[in-house]
C-alpha cells in the first residue's frame, strides 16, 4: 500500500484517485476514490445553478463531461437557518460529475492545470445578496436585520449554506448573482458586495485554521456594466464580462442566457491570471490608459488592441458649461467615432456646443448594452 502523508506545510501532491484510510485501534474506515486538488466555491442565484442540459450545444457538452472524471461537483441542499450552522442541513448532490455552469468553469481550469478541481455549489435561484451576507457584513453597510422567513431574508442562507462550509480549504470563489438586486437595495450593492467578499475571506480563513488564504481569489460574472476589477477596493477579484452575450430568446427568459461556455471560459481566464498568477492571460477587456482631450476630439488610448466597428451611439459624452460646478443644462450626447487605430479610438466632440466642454465619457451605458453591441 502506498502511504501518503500531508500537512499544511507539505500538502499532498494533487492527483488521485487515492484511498484514504483512517484507523483507531481496530476500527478502520476507508474512503475510496479520493482526489487531491483545488476546491472552488460557487455561489449566487439561478444562473449559477443553470444545468448544462439547457445551454447551447448541450448534448455535445454533456458527452464531453465523461472525459473529465477529475472535475467534480458537490451541491448543498437549499436550506435556511436563523442561527449559524456548523454542518449543512442536507446535501443535494454528493461529490459526483453532474455538469452545471460551475462545472464548465472547472473543466476549463482543468484543461490548463491538469489536476483535480472540486466545485462546491451553494446557490439559490432568485436570491438577493443580503441572505448570503453575515450580520457583520450587513451591519457594515447599514443593512439592518429584517425579521421574517424565506430565502430573501438577511443572513438566513449565510447561516445554513455558507457558514457550514467554512472549515473547507478553498482555492477561491466564483459568484453569479445580482439579478435579484436590480430592484432591491440596489444602491447598497456597491457596499454589500465588497463587504461580503471581505467577510467571506476572513471567515473562510479563520474557519479553515488559516489554510484558506485571507485574500482568496474571488471571480464573478458581470450582470450589469459595472466598473472594472481588480481595483483598489476589490483586490484579487476578477469579472467575466457578459454584456456581449445576450440571449433575448432564451426559453428560460432573457435573464437566463444560454451561452454559459463563454462566461465559464472567461471566469477560468480570470482564475488563471488572478489565482494562479499566469502571465499574459487576457482576462480583462480593453482598459482606457490615456484620454487626450482637444477642442475638436477625444482620443482614447487602450491598454490592449481593440476591434472597432464604427457606431453612432455606443460612446457618449457629457457636455457641460462648467467642469466643476453643477450645470443644469449639462447633457449626455452620442459622440461619433471619427477614427480608430490598433489601440485607439477618436471621438468627435463637435456635438457639444462651442461654450460647452466634455465633462465625462461613457461607453455602452444602457440597461441592455449587449443589444447595441450585437447590432453594431
Ligand atoms: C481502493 O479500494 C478499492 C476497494 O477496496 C480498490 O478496488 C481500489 O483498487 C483501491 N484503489 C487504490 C488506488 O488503492
Ligand atoms: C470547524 O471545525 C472545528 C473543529 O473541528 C469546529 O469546532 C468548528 O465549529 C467548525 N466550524 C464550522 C464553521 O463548521
Ligand atoms: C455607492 O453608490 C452611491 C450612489 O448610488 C454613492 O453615493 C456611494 O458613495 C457609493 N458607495 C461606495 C462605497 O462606493
Ligand atoms: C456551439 O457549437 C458551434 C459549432 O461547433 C460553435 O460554433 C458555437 O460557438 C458553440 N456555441 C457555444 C456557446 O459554445
Amino acid at each position: 500500500m502506498n502511504v501518503i502523508k500531508g500537512s499544511v506545510e507539505d500538502p499532498v501532491e494533487a492527483g488521485g484517485p487515492y484511498n484514504v484510510t483512517a484507523a483507531v485501534q481496530n476500527i478502520i474506515a476507508v474512503l475510496t476514490d479520493v482526489l487531491f486538488g483545488d476546491i472552488w466555491l460557487c455561489g449566487g442565484q439561478s444562473n449559477m445553478l443553470f444545468e448544462v442540459s439547457k445551454i447551447f450545444n448541450a448534448s455535445e457538452e454533456l458527452k464531453r463531461a465523461a472525459h473529465y472524471p477529475h472535475v467534480r461537483t458537490f451541491m448543498a441542499t437549499l436550506a435556511q437557518s436563523k442561527t449559524e450552522q456548523t454542518d449543512l442541513i442536507d446535501v443535494q448532490i454528493p461529490w459526483s460529475v453532474p455538469p452545471l455552469l460551475c462545472w464548465l468553469f472547472g473543466r476549463d481550469l482543468y484543461d490548463k492545470l491538469q489536476y483535480p478541481i472540486g466545485l462546491v455549489e451553494s446557490c439559490w435561484g432568485g436570491t438577493p445578496i443580503e441572505p448570503w451576507c453575515s450580520p457583520r457584513a450587513l451591519q457594515h453597510c447599514g443593512l439592518l436585520q429584517e425579521p421574517g422567513d424565506g430565502p430573501k431574508v438577511n443572513s438566513l442562507l449565510w447561516n445554513a449554506m455558507i457558514h457550514p462550509l467554512l472549515n473547507m480549504t478553498i482555492k477561491g470563489a466564483t459568484w453569479y448573482q445580482g439579478e435579484a438586486n436590480t430592484n432591491y437595495h440596489q444602491k447598497k450593492y456597491n457596499c454589500s458586495f465588497p463587504a461580503m467578499i471581505d467577510d467571506w475571506r476572513m471567515a473562510f480563513h479563520q474557519g479553515s485554521g488559516g489554510q484558506t488564504a485571507l485574500d482568496f481569489p474571488f471571480g464573478f460574472v458581470q450582470t450589469a456594466d459595472t466598473g472594472f476589477v481588480p481595483n483598489p477596493r476589490m483586490q484579487k477579484t476578477f469579472m467575466a464580462v457578459a454584456m456581449d452575450l445576450p440571449d433575448e430568446k432564451s426559453p428560460y427568459g432573457s435573464i437566463h442566457p444560454r451561452d454559459k461556455q463563454d462566461v465559464a471560459f472567461r471566469l477560468s481566464l480570470g482564475a488563471r491570471a488572478v489565482a494562479h498568477g499566469e502571465q499574459d492571460v487576457a482576462f480583462r477587456g480593453p482598459f482606457p490608459s490615456q484620454i487626450l482631450s482637444t477642442p475638436k476630439y477625444l482620443k482614447i488610448t487602450y491598454d490592449q488592441k481593440v476591434s472597432v466597428t464604427p457606431s453612432e451611439n455606443i460612446f457618449e459624452i457629457y457636455c457641460s458649461e462648467s467642469e466643476s460646478s453643477w450645470d443644469p443644462k449639462a447633457h449626455w450626447v452620442p459622440a461619433p467615432i471619427m477614427q480608430w487605430g490598433l489601440t485607439t479610438v477618436q471621438l468627435s466632440t463637435s456635438v457639444c456646443s462651442p461654450t460647452e466642454q466634455v465633462a465625462a465619457l461613457r461607453y455602452a451605458w444602457r440597461n441592455w448594452p449587449s443589444k447595441v453591441i450585437n447590432e453594431l
